[in-house]
């Protein structure tokens, strides 16, 4: 099976949202509700960040631990002021080639900033997405808008509106429609709260050009960090049937043994492998096209009639760094 036809089956380009529906989201954001809209990564479920109530309602939609920090969405890159202070001239570097879009900066907050937003850290995440209508809800809100990805806590991110609707049923107030996302994972997160810029998180943006517009060295992720991001915890994203990561070479042995047993293993295949045996999904051979459907290949095969999904491994090179990261952690490993 071609990962096109599951995007077809999926039907994931959910109709357009009304008209007025983004007044409607922004009378209940303001009034204290919970807003789940479309970003270029995944979805986010959103309120605003300045007002508790709302925030503890995310916690509670979600599942989620009080101490994990939120991110917070704005509109426009001059909000950053609002929320943050010290801001080094990386930031606005940054902030000026990669805004909007999936790039979250780690700055130090300002003081009056909610400890919910924060994770009680000194510490805020700010992104400007690039999705038109998280823009046109961000613009017509005016203020910062607190969202986390739109799953319950510890499960993939939605990458569609129906998606969402699986995860979070009528928890949030509202879903605005946005279609799939176009990057299809979550953002590159990058502190920026001592010396050289640190990747807490890899996402779409790489490294190097991280390096290119700071003109600085980029730490990877993977060495320990001083900072604290809870949610990058190993077996983060995790679906339910196992997911293990073989190499092309041990593909075949591995699934007949799970067919030996009588399990049913899906197979996520770059090399030509098909497993005679259950399903197999030829994933793209380039890494931004297989971020894009990963999430929603994770989900499908993950619908109950598999009980492992096998995925092989992809290429170790940085160009690959976040589709292994997101990898690794579905595999708890
Ligand atoms: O692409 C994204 O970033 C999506 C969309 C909705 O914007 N959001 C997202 O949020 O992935 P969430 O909450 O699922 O993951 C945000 C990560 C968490 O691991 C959190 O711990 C970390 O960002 N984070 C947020 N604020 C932080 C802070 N002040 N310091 C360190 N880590 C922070
Ligand atoms: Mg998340």
């Amino acid at each position: 099976m071609h990962v096109d036809d599951i995007r077809t089956d999926l039907n994931e380009d959910g109709p357009p949202n009304a008209p007025g529906q983004i007044a409607r989201a922004v009378v209940l954001l303001r009034s204290g509700g919970v807003v789940a809209f479309p970003t270029e990564t995944v979805y986010g479920l959103g309120a605003d960040a300045t007002n508790d109530d709302a925030l503890r309602r995310i916690f509670s939609i979600k599942g989620r631990p009080a101490d994990h920090p939120l991110i917070v969405h704005l509109a426009a890159s001059v909000q950053i002021r609002d929320w943050a202070r010290d801001i080094p001239s990386a930031a606005y570097a940054l902030a000026e080639r990669f805004w909007p879009g999936p790039l979250t900066l780690i700055l130090r907050r300002r003081a009056w900033v909610s400890a919910l937003v924060t994770g009680g850290q000194e510490t805020i995440g700010l992104r400007v997405p690039a999705h038109p209508v998280a823009l046109e809800l961000l613009s017509a809100f005016g203020g910062g808008v607190a969202a986390p990805s739109a799953n319950r806590f510890g499960r993939v991110s939605p990458t569609s509106a129906e998606h969402v609707r699986q995860e979070l049923g009528d928890g949030p107030d509202m879903i605005l429609e946005g279609g799939a996302c176009s990057v299809g994972i979550e953002s590159t997160i990058v502190s920026l709260i001592d010396g050289d810029p640190v990747i807490l998180r890899p996402g779409g943006i790489s490294p190097v050009a991280l390096e290119q517009v700071t003109g600085r060295k980029v730490a990877r992720p993977g060495i320990p960090q001083t900072v604290r991001v809870p949610g990058t915890m190993a077996s983060h994203y995790a679906p339910a049937a196992p997911l293990r990561l073989v190499g092309a070479a041990n593909l075949p042995d591995i699934a007949a043994r799970l067919a030996a047993k009588g399990k049913r293993a899906a197979i996520m295949a770059l090399s030509g492998y098909r497993s005679t045996t259950g399903q197999t999904v030829a994933m793209p051979p380039e890494p931004a096209a297989y971020g894009y459907d990963l999430y929603a290949v994770i989900r499908m095969l993950d619908s109950g009639q598999h009980d492992a999904i096998l995925v092989e491994t992809p290429p170790q090179t940085e160009a690959w760094l976040a589709v292994n990261d997101r990898l690794q952690r579905a595999s708890g490993s």
